[in-house]
């Protein structure tokens, strides 16, 4: 009898997975090397739970979701959801989706998946809002780091990477005048510059005082806020002379090509270098921003469930596949990123993904502006604007009241 009632729930069991069929759309904005890639590792391992689920790949290119944002914000608010989207976590997600009730609380899949306990707690609290938790986390990048061509640093003659800002100053001098582009840019889409400021900010600032600022206990009338300006315009003086013409991934092509030595980018650049055939350590090495060493500036990508998902129960088949080890170990030594879950398998990922991981166990973690996560849209748009007129003016006294008075407005 009992033999009989086991049989009978594996044999439904069964049928569940065989069952699940239609469709399923996932929205992104995954579609430069390495992101893409990832991706579609991930769709590998749902076909290979769900083979008759359909996916539709909706994609908006364009790095930091420059354009998607907007496409979903539209598609949201007009009642036309995908059944799942990429969104940071933090402000991104809540500030726009959840306390406007357009999302479905999650929390209730997790428990029943059992892996409630399987995410850091700092991760899942900044998927949350109100004690339910509304979205997984698929990874987590490093914002404050920068990779660099060893080929180059070789040629130079730099022996020691520098740690301080002044002595990464000395080394782009030393880059520039052998001849190649110390520090590439592609700020194309405003996001990458405001990307690096945030780094300069947080080492200026410190992980304390900068984290202060996103919980009212520091000001930005900080004079770290004014040095970050200085460090920033100072840097500006090393970046190739067609910066704004460039996406980010041509800037960190830059490095690949023999043109530049640096490159400022999150860690997706390190998906990319490998999807051009580079490996780390061998190609290039990498390192946290000057005085950041310690802090880690965490972007994480994860996905939610839209209320009135056309196909909500295969959304929670792929939340439950992306929330699995197997899911997680499929997409990030491919994505450049470390697996959010802390039971993923480090051997799987290479030696700048083992560096990373070991960093995010035991740094301060610092949400990012320009990747959703520290504070709402509105400030984020303002700073973008704010640096990218900053580049073209260079004064530093307009800048930083600006940034007073954008944060004044919108935090
Ligand atoms: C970030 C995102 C990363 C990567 C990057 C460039 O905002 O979190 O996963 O895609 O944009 O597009």
């Amino acid at each position: 009898m009992k033999k009989l009632l086991v049989l009978s729930v594996f044999l439904l069991a069964g049928l569940m997975v065989l069952s699940a069929s239609g469709k399923l759309e996932i929205f992104s904005w995954w579609t430069a090397g390495g992101e893409e890639d990832a991706l579609f590792a991930l769709y590998d391992v749902f076909h290979e739970n769900y083979p008759d689920v359909e996916i539709i790949n909706a994609t908006v290119a364009g790095g930091a979701g420059t354009n998607a944002k907007a496409v979903l914000k539209t598609r949201m608010l007009g009642g036309n959801p995908p059944d799942s989207f990429q969104v940071h976590a933090g402000a991104e997600l809540n500030d726009t989706y959840v306390v406007t009730g357009l999302m479905e609380p999650i929390t209730p899949f997790l428990k029943e998946w059992g892996i409630m306990d399987k995410f850091p707690k700092d991760v899942l609290d900044i998927c949350s809002y109100e004690g339910e938790v509304y979205s997984v986390p698929v990874n987590i990048h490093r914002g404050n780091v920068m990779f660099y061509s060893k080929e180059i640093i070789e040629d130079v003659g730099i022996e020691t990477i520098p740690t301080t800002w002044p002595e990464f100053i000395d080394a782009l001098k030393k880059i520039e005048d052998a001849g190649y582009i110390p520090l590439s840019l592609g700020d194309k889409n405003k996001w990458t510059a405001t990307h690096l400021f945030e780094s300069v900010l947080l080492g200026l600032l410190g992980p304390y005082q900068y984290n202060g600022l996103w919980d009212g206990r520091v000001s930005f009338e900080n004079e770290g806020v004014k040095k970050a300006l200085e460090v920033f315009k100072e840097l500006m003086n090393y970046v190739n002379e067609d910066h704004s013409a460039l996406a980010w991934q041509d800037a960190t092509r830059l490095l690949y090509e023999k043109q530049a030595a640096f490159n400022v980018m999150g860690d997706w650049a390190e998906g990319y270098l490998k999807t051009l055939g580079w490996k780390p350590e061998e190609n290039f090495g990498w390192m946290a921003l000057p005085s950041t060493r310690g802090s880690f500036m965490i972007v994480s990508d994860t996905f939610g469930l839209p209320k009135n998902a056309p196909n909500r129960s295969n959304a929670i088949r792929w939340l439950k596949v992306i929330s699995s080890v197997e899911g997680q170990d499929a997409f990030n030594p491919i994505k450049g990123s470390i697996p959010a879950r802390i039971d993923a398998n480090p051997e799987l990922y290479d030696v700048y993904l083992r560096w990373s991981m070991e960093d995010f166990k035991t740094n301060a973690l610092c949400p990012s502006i320009a990747h959703g996560s520290a504070a709402p849209e509105a400030f984020a748009t303002a700073l973008n604007d704010i640096i990218n007129r900053f580049i073209a003016t260079g004064n530093v006294d307009e800048a930083w009241n600006s940034i007073i008075e954008a944060a004044e407005e919108n935090l």
